[in-house]
Parts: structure tokens; sequence; C-alpha cells
């Protein structure tokens, strides 16, 4: 049911836009599309059903913001657009965002607008969606069920999936599981233009390492080759998970008897017991992650779930890895950088 006379903004309704659209409509009375692409605009009208008003351009909207907000303005353009239509709308009297990923494209525009949009009393929400999904209280349950301990690695292996463009929501899952950001990058990548949204775009393929407190670690590996989907691999000390990009996941642990006999951790085994087998996408209401985000739009709450980083940091752990790469040079996190650095624009979205 909607609230009488509540009022979203939608800028870019492309694949993701689209998506965000069947949300908001439950949700919202009424929503703005603002789309540069007239066929987009028509379909956003015809799902609408008359609540769908559309522009081509943000900048038509200033009057109308000046008087009235925004309940929340969702910014799903491409990613070296997202600060700059936060920005715009910010000056107009926008408040309350949920951006896509990646919320910025360089350091210091990730380092600054998420101050920028609380300074002046609004809020942000970053559409990564596994943050919202069922996965993490999903996993940490099977965990404790097995009495599994803290979870030691997250490896990602997969054909041409782009470390910004896909790889970014296994960086935040990291961040998020391990309820930490990352203390150090080393990274070896490349880009070929492949991008499917625009040629301009990287799409970046080769290998990133993240170092966490006590050891623990994240990494993706994935060459632009292969057409092959990615899949995560979760260590615990005996035993095994793996994540599908849509959510399944199967949990095995080693062999008992195999481990009492031979306690040592280098005396490595196969993790043959299968003790779950499922899909762990929706959380424990049943909602997709991208319907829990606008739930907690609707509570109002924009703070990191729990332990978890914010989100807003994961576009700068990523950024660290292609200046790691670039440099050739193991990084710290947060990564230092000179002011000119910082203001690099790379072409991710
Ligand atoms: N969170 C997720 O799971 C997820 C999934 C897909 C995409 N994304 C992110 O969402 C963003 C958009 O990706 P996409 O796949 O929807 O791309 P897309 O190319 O399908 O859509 C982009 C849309 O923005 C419109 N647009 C371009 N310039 C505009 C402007 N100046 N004003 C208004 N509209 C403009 C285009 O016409 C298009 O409709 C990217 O940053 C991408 O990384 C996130």
């Amino acid at each position: 049911m909607t609230k009488r006379g509540s009022k979203a903004l939608l800028v870019g309704c492309g694949s993701i836009g689209k998506k965000h659209l069947q949300e908001l409509l439950p949700v919202f009375d009424a929503v703005t599309v603002v789309d540069i692409n007239e066929e987009t605009l028509a379909w956003a009208k015809a799902e609408g059903d008359g609540r769908v008003s559309t522009r081509t351009s943000v900048a038509e909207l200033a009057g109308e913001i000046a008087t009235a907000p925004f309940d929340i303005a969702v910014v799903a353009n491409w990613g070296p657009d997202h600060v700059k239509t936060i920005r715009e709308l910010l000056g107009f009297g926008q408040r309350n965002f949920v951006a896509e990923k990646p919320l910025a494209d360089s350091i210091a525009d990730v380092r600054a607008i998420g101050d920028e949009v609380r300074g002046v009393g609004g809020k942000l929400w970053i559409n990564l969606t596994r943050r919202f999904s069922g996965l993490q209280a999903g996993i940490e349950k099977l965990a404790a069920e097995h009495s599994l301990g803290e979870l030691q690695s997250i490896n990602v292996i997969g054909g041409a999936r782009c470390f910004a463009t896909n790889g970014i929501h296994y960086l935040d899952f990291a961040n998020f599981m391990f309820g930490a950001r990352p203390l150090t990058v080393m990274a070896d990548l490349d880009t070929q233009n492949i991008n499917p949204r625009h040629a301009d775009l990287a799409f970046y393929e080769g290998t990133a390492v993240y170092g966490y407190s006590g050891r623990r670690r994240f990494s993706i590996s994935l060459n632009n080759s292969s057409s092959i989907n990615e899949y995560a691999q979760l260590l615990w000390r005996n035993a095994e998970g793996e994540l599908a990009p849509n959510g399944d996941f199967v949990l095995r642990l080693r062999v008992a008897a195999e481990i009492e006999q031979y306690p040592s951790v280098t005396r490595t085994g196969n993790a043959s017991v299968e003790v779950f087998r499922g899909n762990l996408w929706l959380n424990e209401n049943g909602l997709t992650g991208m319907t829990a985000l606008y739930q907690t739009v609707l509570e109002g709450d924009d703070s990191a779930h729990g332990s978890a980083p914010d989100p807003a940091f994961t576009a700068e752990d990523l950024l660290a890895a292609l200046i790691s790469s670039e440099k050739g040079e193991r990084l710290s996190i947060p990564v230092q950088v000179s002011e000119v650095e910082a203001e690099r624009q790379w072409s991710i979205s």
C-alpha cells in the first residue's frame, strides 16, 4: 500500500532502473522518471499506469524540488554520473537518495559525498543488494549450527563478470561478512572495451587479493575470455561453502573422524559431507534484497547494518585495487593518495 501523497524520483531507467521502478511503484504514490531515452520513458509511463510522469533532464525538476523535495531520489544512471547527479539534486534541495553502485568513480568523491548528503540532513542508501538479502543471516546461522568458527576466506572465481561491475558486490559481501574494511590490497587487473553499457566504460579482468584483520582474506579472479558465471568459495577451518550469484548455497564439512585423527590444519582433506543445499537470497521476512532496501528507506534507517562498515567506502576499496594494479604495489587501506590521484575519475560503472 502506498503512502498518500508520497513521491519518488528515478534518474536512469535502464536495466537496473526498471527494477527500481517496479520496487518504487508499490511503495510510493507517484514516481517521476528522468531518462534521455524516449523509448524508456514510454515504457516507464506504461508501467506506471497513470502514476509515472517523465522528464528528459534533472534540471527540469529544480522548481518542483525547491518547493517539495521527493521522499527519495534514486540515482541509477551510469557510474561516472552518480555523484554529479546527486550534487545537482542536492543543489535543488533534494535530501534523501538511493544511489546505484558504484557510488562514485574517484576516491575524493567517495570520501566527500556521504558527508555532503548527511551534512544537510539527508540520507544515503547504496544498492549493494547483498547487504539487504538473506545471505549474511543465512550463512551465519548455518555456521553457528555447525560450530564452524570464524569465516577465514572468501574466494571468487569466474569469467567476464568485471571486477568493478560485479566484483564490487562480492567485495562488499566480504566487508559485511568480515564486519570490517580490508587493511591491504594487491591487484593485477586489466581492462578491455567490452562493457555492454558503454564502450568508454572499463571491464576489468585479473586478480585482486585483500587482507583483513586476523589473516582473513578476500580474493577475486576473473577472466574476460570466458563466459562462465562466477561463484564464491567460503572457507572455514574445517568447512567449505559454495555460493552462486543467485544465492544458491552449499555447505560441506570435513569428516569429523579424520580431523580427530590428524587435527593439525596442515593435514588438509576434502569437505565431503554435505550438510546444506538451498537458496539464501530472501531475508527472514521473505523479501529480496531490493525490496528489503526500500523497506529500510521507508523506515528511514540509512545506517550500515550491525557491525558492517559503511557501504560508501566499498567503492574506495575497489578503487584501491585499481591503483594497486597500476602501481604494481601492495597498498594499505584507506589508501594514501595525492590530491591529484584522489581526484582521478575511473571509468567504472
Ligand atoms: N545493484 C545492482 O545489482 C546493479 C545491477 C545492474 C546495474 N547496476 C548499476 O546501475 C547503474 C546503471 O546500470 P544499468 O545496467 O541500468 O545501465 P543501462 O545502460 O541499462 O541504463 C542506464 C540508463 O541511464 C540513462 N541515462 C544515461 N544518461 C542519462 C542522463 N544524463 N540522465 C538520465 N538518464 C540517463 C540511459 O538512457 C539508460 O536508460 C550502473 O552504475 C550499474 O553499475 C547495479
